[in-house]
């Protein structure tokens, strides 16, 4: 099957570069959002990232313009999947919200569509059962940021086809990402598992006193040469992200190890979410780049 028109969900961190990256790769694509506000937001954020990449001769002003004109952003969700080869659903981390799209997205998107979730958490054989079309339902999941980040997990569940996957492996490759096959669903995939265990470490290191999460992030950077420390990285992916991450495995596994540690609760609910609120572990200028450790 040829994919021609992208059509993405979600137009936070994950969706809108998502979106410029299937665009700068000659993909004809739409990112979605309910909200205008929310799609105004990412169009500067993609116009800020692309200036930065003409600027210092990463990519040329011919390219970046290109694909911006293959790049529509809406908040018509059945104008935008009418004529979609593939959606990749990239909305928030909650299974109820993902179904609803679902069911949603099978009415409304042609019957040679994939529908595909960008979640690592979120198994597609909890979705697939919302649509009437569970051979085209799998996961391909992205890793943040997804203009770096050279890597896509793409996995399906029982009734996934091997087309479907196929489809999604070279899509996923004409996208510029190394495809990582994952053969049987496993909440988190595998990046996510590796990084889950130093992230779960680190906070226990930090809950216990044993040191601050800055000197944690400097173990992992200094000591061990990750290019961010888990505190850093959770602010980068979003404390949202991993705070809903953990309640989902705790949904799937109910085992109480699974549940989001207090430290991270406590972030959570104070709506401190890191980089994209200006605030989490650490504290960002309006540009993202790293002013200090939050005290508060
Ligand atoms: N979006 C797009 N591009 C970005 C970016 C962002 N948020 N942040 C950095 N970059 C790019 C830019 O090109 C930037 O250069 P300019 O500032 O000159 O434009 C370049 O990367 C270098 O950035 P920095 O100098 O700010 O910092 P750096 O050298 O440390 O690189 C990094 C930043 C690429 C994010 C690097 O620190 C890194 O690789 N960190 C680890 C990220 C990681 O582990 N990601 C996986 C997370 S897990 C996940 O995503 C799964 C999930 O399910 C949520």
């Amino acid at each position: 099957m040829t994919i021609n028109n992208v059509t993405v969900i979600g137009s936070g961190t994950m969706g809108s570069q998502i979106g410029i990256v299937a665009a700068l790769n000659g993909f004809r694509t739409t990112i979605v959002d309910i909200s205008d506000d929310a799609l105004k937001a990412a169009d500067e954020q993609l116009r800020y990232r692309m200036g930065r990449d003409v600027k210092k001769k990463r990519r040329s002003q011919a390219d970046v313009g290109a694909a911006f004109e293959r790049l529509t952003l809406t908040t018509d969700q059945a104008e935008a999947v009418k004529d979609a080869d593939i959606v990749i659903e990239a909305a928030v981390e909650n299974i109820e919200i993902k179904r609803k799209l679902f069911a949603e997205l099978d009415s409304q998107a042609p019957a040679h569509a994939i529908l595909a979730t960008n979640s690592s958490n979120i198994v597609s054989s909890r979705l697939a059962d919302a649509t009437s079309r569970p051979e085209k339902v799998c996961n391909m999941h992205f890793f943040n940021p997804v203009l770096v980040m050279e890597a896509c997990e793409v996995v399906g569940h029982d009734q996934t086809s091997e087309e479907t996957l196929d489809t999604v492996a070279q899509l996923a490759t004409d996208m510029g990402k190394k495809v990582i096959r994952v053969n049987q669903e496993i909440p988190g995939f595998i990046a996510n598992r590796l990084l889950a265990a130093l992230r779960t470490e680190a906070l226990k290191l930090y809950q216990g006193g044993y040191a601050s999460f800055e000197d944690i992030d400097i173990a992992a950077t200094a000591a061990l040469r990750h290019p961010m420390g888990p505190f850093e990285l959770m602010d980068l992916v979003g404390i949202d992200v991993a705070y809903l991450i953990r309640k989902a495995e705790y949904e799937q596994t109910g085992e109480q190890e699974s549940l989001p540690s207090p430290a991270l609760e406590k972030k959570y609910n104070s709506g401190e979410y890191g980089r994209k609120t200006g605030r989490g572990w650490y504290v960002y200028d309006e540009e993202g780049k790293k002013i200090g450790p939050n005290e508060g």
